[in-house]
């Protein structure tokens, strides 16, 4: 039994990688499965939030009660996202979005001819800062995938994105993070933080969706 301290809000959040072509069957991704994201959701729902879930593609079943759009691009999951960004009041950036696409997507299979080849790479936009820059903009938290100096580098995006909080992983560990079953976070906002030290990702997002319950009502 989750208590409902989000009955009347409404959450937007991202899960899940995002995937950029190269040819019509390779492309560019990274290791997220969702399960974060996700967790977050089915959290957030039992928690009494109407919630809208932008995934990329995984392949996860989607959680009772939770709107969810499909996308595959970070541009399409920016075009998404944006769509749906005046309908909510709490937007959480849990993707792991892929920084770099194709500079010129293949029309046709590239086969392989030569024994090196170059991509060009451009630089994609971040979903997490046109959210935080929208207005009105929604309580926005973004999450900060780091391997060393974990709490230095996510302090600088809070400031950096104008976030109103931000959840920090170690993602160095196979056992955390990326694609496993546990988590643990450093949470920080603008005066204060909060470590939620190692657990299963659902007991988290529940961890974490009553701190931002607890700001809100702050703010
Ligand atoms: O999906 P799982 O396997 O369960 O793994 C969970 C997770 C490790 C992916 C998740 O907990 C996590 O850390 N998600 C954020 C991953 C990430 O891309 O972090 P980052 O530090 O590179 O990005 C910082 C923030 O900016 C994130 O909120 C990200 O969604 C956002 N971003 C980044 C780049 C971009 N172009 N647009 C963005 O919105």
């Amino acid at each position: 039994f989750a208590p409902k301290l989000l009955s009347g809000r409404s959450l937007l959040l991202t899960a899940g990688p995002t995937r950029e072509a190269i040819d019509p069957v390779r492309y560019i991704s990274n290791h997220s499965s969702g399960k974060m994201g996700f967790a977050l959701a089915k959290a957030a729902a039992d928690m009494g939030a109407n919630v809208t879930l932008v995934s990329g593609p995984v392949n996860l079943p989607t959680p009772t009660g939770v709107n969810r759009v499909d996308v595959e691009s970070t541009d399409d999951m920016l075009n998404a996202v944006m769509a749906q960004v005046d309908a909510h009041d709490i937007f959480i950036g849990c993707a792991a979005v892929a920084d770099y696409r194709v500079a010129d997507i293949a029309t046709d299979k590239i086969k392989k001819s030569a024994t090196e080849m170059q991509l060009s790479l451009v630089r994609n936009p971040d979903i997490l800062a046109s959210v935080a820059s929208h207005t009105p903009r929604p309580f926005t938290v973004g999450f900060a995938a780091e391997t060393q100096d974990v709490a230095r580098y996510a302090k600088d995006k809070l400031i950096r994105k104008k976030l109103d909080m931000i959840a920090a992983n170690d993602v160095s560990s196979p056992e955390l993070g990326f694609n496993a079953d546990s988590n643990a976070l450093k949470v920080i906002w603008e005066k204060g933080e909060q470590d939620l030290p190692a657990t299963d990702k659902l007991t988290l997002a529940t961890q974490l969706l009553t701190l931002i319950a607890k700001r809100i009502d702050n703010a």
